[in-house]
Formats: structure tokens, C-alpha cells, sequence
């Protein structure tokens, strides 16, 4: 476990005198560059380049780095770094399968091979996570969205985003996503998603029962809240 510590620790050096280069070109564009989830280490080098290639056609929405785009008032599309690949495996194999549906993604899932999927997960697993800006919203609001993600409102039995999305809602494995430092209008897409029945690839309806228990106030609040808080548990400053 010591060792284990150490070793990513020295990695993490390397890793940021290599991409010292770029975080400046990202501080100049007002952009953050944030480092890696905490599985890219272990991640196939032959598989991430076949990855790389695949996705050639994914920039123009989930663009070059992964970190996808809010896109208000128009579709959203969510980043992709930060998120395991297992997960990313399993969505992908959905919407290939028509299990989960969207007019824009599909096309491009059915154009992966099913042995592309890892690889292409993989790829994305691999790349340093970078943010935007956060966007902003009213402080009522966020403190609204914080309790319902931290705490849930046992009244009206939803439950907290931390028991299942676990700590920070950094995820767990590769069943339940990082949703933290998600793009909120793409979790606002998701949760209206799931109220309304055109989600439904959960395991055991498990988004679907607490999304149909939320108001639209709190579907906002929550995923203002979620799109502010950093997509890495290294960034947090609690
Ligand atoms: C035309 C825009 C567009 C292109 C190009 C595109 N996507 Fe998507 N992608 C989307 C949208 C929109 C969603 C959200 C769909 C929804 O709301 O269910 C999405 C969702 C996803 C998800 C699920 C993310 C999550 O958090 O659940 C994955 C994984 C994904 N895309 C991978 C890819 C890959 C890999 C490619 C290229 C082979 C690609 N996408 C190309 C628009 C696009
Ligand atoms: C009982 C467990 C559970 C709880 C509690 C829960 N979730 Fe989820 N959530 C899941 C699972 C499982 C998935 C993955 C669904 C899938 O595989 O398609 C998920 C997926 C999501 C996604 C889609 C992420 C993506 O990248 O597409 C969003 C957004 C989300 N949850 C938001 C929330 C919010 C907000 C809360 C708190 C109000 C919450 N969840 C509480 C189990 C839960």
C-alpha cells in the first residue's frame, strides 16, 4: 500500500513536469488542468493509441480533451474524462444496443466496433482531466443543491448523491459515475431524462425512482451545485 503510494506520488511528479508546458497554455486560455483520475496508471499504453484513433469523430462534440461542453440552451455534452472506463464501457455498449437513446450520440457508438469500446474508453480514461470555468449561480441555489447531494430530504425519500456516487460523488467502480464537476445542463438533461422514462438503463431503476421524486427546482439546484465541485478528489479544498 506504501510503496503503492510512494510510486503514484512519483508518477504524479513526472506527470506534472511533463504537462508543465501545457497547464501554462491552459492558464493562459483561463482553463484548468487538473491531472488524472486515479486508474489511468494502470491503463493499457497499446490500448489508449487504438483508443485515440477511434475517436477521431467524438471531438466534435466531446472535443479534443474530453471535457465535453455545457452548451446552455442547446444539447449538452458531457465530459468524458473523470469517468471510469468500465462506466464509459457500459454506456457505450447502450446506446449500441439501444438500451439508452439519443439521436445525437447513437450514430457514433453504432460506428464503434464492440472490441473498440475498451480502447476507446481507455483513451479517455487516460487524459488529464481540464475544466472550464464553473458556471455560476445563486447561492441559495447551490446551498439547496449541496444538501440534497450531501444529505438527500428523507421526507421525500431521496437519497443523498453521496451514498450511492460515494465520497465527493467521485464515483464508485465502475457502476456508479463521477457526477461531480459534471456539466450541469447535461446532468439537468440526465435527471429530466429519467423523470420523464427516456433514461432508463439504470441498474434496478436505481436514478430513475430518486430522479421521479425530485422537483424541477431541485434537479436544478443539485446539478449547479454538482457542476461547481471539482471533477477529482485531489482538487478538493475541503
Ligand atoms: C454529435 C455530437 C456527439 C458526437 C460526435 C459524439 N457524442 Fe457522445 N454524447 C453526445 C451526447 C449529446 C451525449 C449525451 C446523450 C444523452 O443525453 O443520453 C453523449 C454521451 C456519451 C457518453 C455517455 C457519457 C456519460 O456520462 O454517460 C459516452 C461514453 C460518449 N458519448 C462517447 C462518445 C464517443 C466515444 C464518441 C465518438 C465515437 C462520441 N461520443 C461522439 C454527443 C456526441
Ligand atoms: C441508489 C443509488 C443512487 C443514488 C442515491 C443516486 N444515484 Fe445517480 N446513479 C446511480 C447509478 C447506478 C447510475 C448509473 C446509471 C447507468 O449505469 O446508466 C447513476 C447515474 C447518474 C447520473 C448519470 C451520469 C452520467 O455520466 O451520465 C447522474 C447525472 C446522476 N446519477 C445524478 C444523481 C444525483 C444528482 C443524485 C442525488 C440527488 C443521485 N444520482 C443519487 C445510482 C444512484
Amino acid at each position: 500500500m506504501l510503496d503503492a503510494h510512494v510510486d503514484s506520488e512519483s508518477t504524479m511528479k513526472d506527470q506534472i513536469k511533463k504537462s508543465f508546458g501545457r497547464g501554462l497554455a491552459a492558464a493562459a486560455l483561463g482553463v484548468g488542468l487538473l491531472g488524472h483520475a486515479a486508474w489511468a496508471e494502470e491503463l493499457d499504453p497499446e490500448a489508449i493509441e487504438r483508443g485515440k484513433a477511434a475517436t477521431v469523430a467524438c471531438v466534435a462534440c466531446h472535443q479534443a480533451d474530453g471535457s465535453g461542453m455545457n452548451n446552455e440552451g442547446a444539447e449538452p455534452w458531457p465530459r468524458l474524462t473523470g469517468l471510469h472506463p468500465d462506466y464509459i464501457v457500459t454506456q457505450l455498449k447502450d446506446f449500441k444496443e439501444g438500451r439508452r437513446t439519443n439521436p445525437s450520440m447513437q450514430p457514433f457508438a453504432n460506428m464503434l466496433a464492440d472490441d473498440q469500446l475498451a480502447d476507446v474508453a481507455a483513451y479517455y480514461a487516460s487524459l488529464e482531466v481540464v475544466t472550464a470555468e464553473p458556471v455560476e449561480a445563486p447561492a441559495e441555489l447551490l446551498e439547496r443543491g449541496r444538501e440534497l447531494a450531501l444529505n438527500g430530504d428523507w421526507d421525500r425519500y431521496i437519497v443523498a448523491c453521496v451514498s450511492c456516487h460515494g465520497p465527493g460523488n467521485h464515483g464508485v467502480g465502475g457502476t456508479f459515475p463521477n457526477i461531480s464537476g459534471q456539466h450541469p445542463a447535461y446532468i439537468v438533461a440526465q435527471l429530466q431524462a429519467w423523470k420523464a422514462g427516456e433514461r432508463e438503463n439504470d441498474p434496478l431503476g436505481l436514478m430513475k425512482s430518486i430522479a421521479q421524486r425530485m422537483t424541477d427546482e431541485d434537479i436544478q439546484a443539485v446539478a449547479a451545485w454538482l457542476g461547481q465541485q471539482p471533477v477529482l478528489p485531489e482538487n478538493e479544498t475541503e
